[in-house]
């Protein structure tokens, strides 16, 4: 496979119009197959990436795209919540980094993986498969209150429903594979379900097994710590629960004094903004790139600069 089907990059130009902040060392968190690095390395021959993905096949199709660049490419398989500690960091900061959430389109297209709605595919969901606990594991094992949690954060369709049913039809036998769970949620829903409800469904089971809004809430402040002056961020989502957890964190860091009491005894300096946001609203893909990407439609773009 071309490491360009594995994966169509989406808002390429926008990415780029914010990342690019000089020459020096970028992250990318969500390396995937590579197509954003690839635009970052041709565009500025002076810049040096970390490239980092939780899925070892995706850090193998990005290591292949990216082999014309190789002196200037370093890559880590870990999540980006621990990218800050990278031995790379830790005597050089960041000119920038990108944050492009969520799957490939190869991840949702491997029937293996587990990540879709389509016919006969296996529970899995994990982002990398050598992690503990895929979905059927959880489908499982979770308690009722676990999985009404799990599914409301992701904003499932009926979740107190469809825990309670989960649940009763998992006493006759575990949950195996989409159908099975396809099968529960019309169960609930009295009807077949519709595209947009199986996927939203499917989309915060994900999120739970990869731990993903905990991945992005920890690991934002770490990212922003790791900028040097000037240096900018910019994170793409696909997911309304995520995007929130981005506008929220921007702007809370551009204005530290929002939220608190008046009269608080507390120094300017703490109240002084740490950067600024650089998107107002955030970006959303023209509808060209729509058309000949459907799965661009859902991606948020939001980009904030550290102070200089
Ligand atoms: C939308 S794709 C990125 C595509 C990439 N920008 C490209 O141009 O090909 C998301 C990637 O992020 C990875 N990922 C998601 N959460 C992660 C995390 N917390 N840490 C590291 N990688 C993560 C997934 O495994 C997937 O490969």
């Amino acid at each position: 496979m071309h490491a360009s089907d594995y994966h169509a990059p989406v808002l390429v130009e926008e990415v780029m119009s914010h990342l690019l902040a000089g020459d020096g060392l970028y992250l990318d968190g969500t390396a995937g197959g590579g197509g954003h690095a690839e635009a970052l390395l041709e565009r500025c021959p002076g810049c040096r990436l970390l490239a980092v993905d939780r899925d070892p096949e995706a850090l193998e199709t990005a290591r292949a795209r990216l082999d014309g660049h190789a002196g200037r490419v370093a890559f880590a398989r870990m999540s980006f919540r621990d990218a800050p500690r990278h031995p790379r960091l830790r005597g050089e900061r960041l000119a920038g980094a990108l944050l492009d959430l969520g799957v490939s389109s190869h991840q949702l297209d491997r029937r293996r993986r587990g990540f879709t709605f389509r016919r006969g595919a296996a529970l899995d969901m994990r982002m990398d498969q050598e992690a503990p606990g895929s979905a059927a594991e959880l489908l499982a094992r979770a308690p009722r209150g676990e999985l009404h949690r799990t599914l409301r954060a992701g904003d499932a369709p009926r979740p107190g429903a469809l825990a309670a049913r989960i649940v009763q039809r998992r006493a006759g036998g575990a949950l195996r594979t989409s159908d099975d769970l396809v099968a529960v949620l019309e169960s609930v829903l009295g009807r077949r379900a519709t595209h947009a409800e199986k996927a939203r469904l499917f989309q915060a089971l994900r999120m739970r097994v990869n731990d993903e809004i905990a991945a992005l809430e920890e690991g934002l402040p770490g990212i922003r710590d790791a900028l040097r002056p000037g240096g900018t961020l910019v994170v793409i989502s696909y997911h309304s629960v995520e995007d929130g957890v981005v506008k929220r964190a921007f702007r809370d860091w551009s204005d530290p004094s929002r939220g608190l009491p008046p009269r608080l005894p507390v120094r300017a300096a703490e109240l002084a903004p740490l950067g600024r946001v650089l998107t107002r609203k955030p970006v959303t893909p023209p509808a060209a790139e729509v058309e000949a990407n459907p799965r661009a439609r859902p991606a948020r773009l939001r980009a904030w600069r550290r102070a200089a």
